[in-house]
């Protein structure tokens, strides 16, 4: 029997109708493994429940943040990077890999779970990004529930860093996980173009290429399409809210089976 690596994000199970498209998503052969690229929900413990529900079907679960994992409330407790830090504790205690764990090889593939948010870097050319922020006619619920807790571009910064340094240091092909997309091409497809600034960061540009990957896969635009760059194709696997509608031509196998070994 072969096994398959599949991917999904932006669960948002709060959504009755998405809660139970989770509930029926299973593996086909017990050793499958399945990533999840961020925005299961917004409060830790329906984050953790719907983890280890997965984690008990699947043999290997990874999980990257979305920014919804990372929404504070003013009543919350934990907040900003302790909340993350928070995040990855108890998703470590029940199994889950995230981030911060040694990358785990399917097939002699290497799959690297990664967080390196976004810095607004993704904004029209000419503009500084307090420019770009004052002119958006949108604004991210982000800058509400995660930009007063944390300087959102410094956390950005210091992740590309640890990251940089640790694909840096990881031979062979490897298939990179990221909530938000590494490169700005799918950003395009926005219909609201300036929600690009939420979405990404120029740092990672080129690191499909630079550090062999077969595929990269990311969430967050609501918009399950390919992205073909440099040769290296970037895969949108969110599931979305119940009420999003896509062109058929969009429409993608979800699970999507990112490889599949024997
Ligand atoms: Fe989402």
């Amino acid at each position: 029997m072969s096994r398959t690596l599949w991917a999904v994000s932006d669960l948002h199970v709060t959504f009755a109708q998405n809660q139970n498209t989770v509930d029926a998503l299973m593996p086909q052969d017990p050793g499958d493994w399945l990533i999840v690229a961020g925005d299961v929900a917004e409060k830790i413990p329906d984050v953790v429940r719907t983890l280890s529900a997965l984690v008990k079907r699947f043999d290997t679960v990874i999980w990257v943040p979305g920014n919804h994992e990372l929404f504070n409330r003013k009543t919350d407790r934990v907040n900003g990077k302790a909340r993350y830090r928070a995040l990855v504790g108890q998703l470590r205690a029940i199994g889950v890999i995230t981030p911060e764990d040694p990358y785990p090889i399917f097939g002699g593939v290497t799959i690297c779970p990664l967080f390196t948010l976004y810095d607004y870097s993704f904004r029209p050319l000419g503009l500084t990004a307090k420019q770009a922020l004052a002119q958006a006619k949108i604004k991210l619920d982000d800058e509400l529930a995660i930009a007063p807790y944390v300087d959102i571009p410094a956390w950005c910064a210091e992740r590309v860093t640890y990251t940089e340094d640790r694909l840096k240091a990881t031979k062979g092909p490897k298939v990179l996980v990221n909530h938000w997309p590494l490169v700005i091409e799918p950003t395009h497809r926005l219909f609201q173009k300036d929600i690009a600034l939420w979405c990404g960061t120029t740092a990672t540009r080129d690191w499909a290429v630079r550090f062999n990957a077969l595929m990269a896969i990311h969430g967050h635009l609501h918009i399950p399409a390919e992205t073909r760059v440099d040769g290296v194709s970037h895969v949108e696997v969110s599931l979305g809210y119940p009420f999003e509608k896509h062109p058929p031509h969009m429409k993608r196998p979800w699970p999507f089976p990112v490889m599949q070994i024997n």
